[in-house]
């Protein structure tokens, strides 16, 4: 299998992290594909927590070298702040390599980010205003800064001072106050030349490393439903996690990649705003939020939750070409006397045939639930499917009809070692 994509079934924060540090003691490159530090993906090893934002998720394995494709979009700052966070816990980060062909995020991406958060007033589509969408928008509007600018630093040092003072009257016309450009233009220098011997050609070196065998992991951040073409529209990134995203942001072709996992938890999590047939906005959804966690990694802010929706999942299947499923969080589970599944919508009656393509169709529908028994018992210390009871093989079982590929691994605890292989 020497490539292998790894992409959010959901709304984000499905466990992809823990699958991917998992997949990674048989891969040597892990490759983030698109997103930023919008992202929050976390690891549990012994107790201690690892939350990374832009380096790729493999990065706890020695044999792993991690790599920030050209799809990604990276805020500098935010970075070295993680390589050093990770070097001062005895990670090393030396052989990280960063795409010449990423673009940078600057202050006045983040300006803008929050800008256009408050001009949509009751609308807000809840980012995490990180400046990802300005971002990308720069990238589009052909006027973004690249990594391998940095590796001409007087031009480097132009190219920001230009873009900053263009920004910073728009900035002002839209009631901001104006950045410091002197200061973004010192501190970007120094930025750049700490990123200049981590900047590649990743195209090539994944060739290269493919040409010679090597396994090949293409790490997606956020999810199919928050994808920018495919997702619940406006209310999405800005950017394509999608499995067809890990081809363009990677610069690999369809034709190498022969694994494609998608993640999903036992129930469905959203932060931020957009439709959500299955939320739970009484003490089941408290629920999961207390046992789950459900606060996220990057804001802290409070998740929503709800049941798990398989008519998103066979979505999910369609978009992505999903080969299989990983099944996280079955353990939140646990202490429920009785379990909802989602297994089709229904608008007026009728059952819909495909997913709603309008964001205004999806929060009219109704759910169809299968209820299933729970199992009252904890999951955690499981570690094969014969010490499942049997509801939660049921439960697994229901997915994998309702879904129509096979669960290969299913998620009991927040350790590394906390899950099991159903099917191999
Ligand atoms: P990602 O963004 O998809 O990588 O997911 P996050 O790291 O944002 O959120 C998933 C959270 O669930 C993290 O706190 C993980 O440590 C935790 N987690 C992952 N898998 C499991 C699991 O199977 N059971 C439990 N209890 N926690 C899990
Ligand atoms: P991981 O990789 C969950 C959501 C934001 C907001 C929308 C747009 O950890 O799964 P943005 O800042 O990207 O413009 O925000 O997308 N969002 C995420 N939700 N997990 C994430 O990443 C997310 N990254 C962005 O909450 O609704
Ligand atoms: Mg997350």
């Amino acid at each position: 299998m020497p490539v292998t994509v790894v992409v959010g079934a959901q709304w984000g924060d499905e466990g992809k992290a823990k699958v991917i540090d998992l997949l990674s003691k048989e891969h040597t490159y892990v490759v983030r594909y698109q997103g930023g530090h919008n992202a929050g993906h976390t690891v549990v090893v012994d107790g201690e927590k690892y939350a990374l934002q832009l380096v790729p998720s493999g990065i706890l394995y020695d044999h792993v070298i991690p790599v920030i494709a050209n799809g990604v979009v990276v805020d500098l700052p935010t970075l070295f702040n993680e390589i050093d966070t990770l070097e001062s816990r005895g990670i090393s980060c030396a052989e990280l390599k960063v795409s010449s062909r990423a673009h940078l995020i600057f202050p006045w991406h983040q300006a803008h980010d929050a800008i256009a958060e408050a001009m949509r007033g009751d609308d807000k589509i809840g980012t995490t205003l990180k400046g990802i969408g300005p971002a990308y928008a720069d990238k589009a509007r052909r006027v973004g800064v690249r990594v391998g600018d940095v590796l001409d630093p007087e031009r480097f040092s132009t190219l920001v001072r230009e873009r900053a003072v263009a920004e910073n009257t728009l900035i002002e016309q839209a009631g901001g106050d104006p950045l410091d450009v002197d200061e973004i233009v010192a501190t970007f220098g120094e930025l750049g030349a700490r990123v200049a011997p981590f900047v590649d050609d990743t195209v090539s070196l994944l060739h290269a490393a493919l040409g010679r065998g090597a396994h090949v992991l293409l790490e997606g951040a956020q999810a199919t439903f928050l994808d920018l073409d495919h997702g619940t529209y406006p209310y999405v990134t800005s950017s394509n996690p999608t499995a067809g995203g890990a081809c363009v942001g990677t610069g690999i072709g369809p034709r190498d990649i022969d694994r494609i996992v998608g993640i999903t938890k036992a129930y469905t999590t959203r932060v931020g705003a957009g439709p959500f047939p299955t939320e739970l906005l009484d003490d089941d959804g408290d629920r999961l939020i207390d046992i789950g966690k459900e606060y996220g990694t990057v804001t802290g802010r409070r998740r929503r939750a709800g049941w798990l929706d398989c008519v998103m999942l066979r979505q999910a299947v369609r978009i992505n070409s999903l080969s299989e499923l990983a099944l996280t969080k079955l353990d939140i589970l646990d202490g429920f006397e009785t379990i909802k599944i989602c297994t089709g919508y229904r608008v007026g009656g009728r059952l819909l045939e495909h997913y709603p393509d309008r964001s205004d169709l999806l929060a009219d529908v109704e759910p169809v639930y299968e209820t299933l028994d729970g199992w009252g018992s904890a999951l955690s210390e499981a570690r094969e499917p014969g010490q499942l009871p049997d509801a939660a093989k049921q439960f697994i079982q229901v997915v994998e009809r309702e879904v129509g590929i096979p669960v290969r691994v299913v998620g009991v605890g927040a350790e590394r070692d906390d899950y099991l292989v159903w099917a191999s």
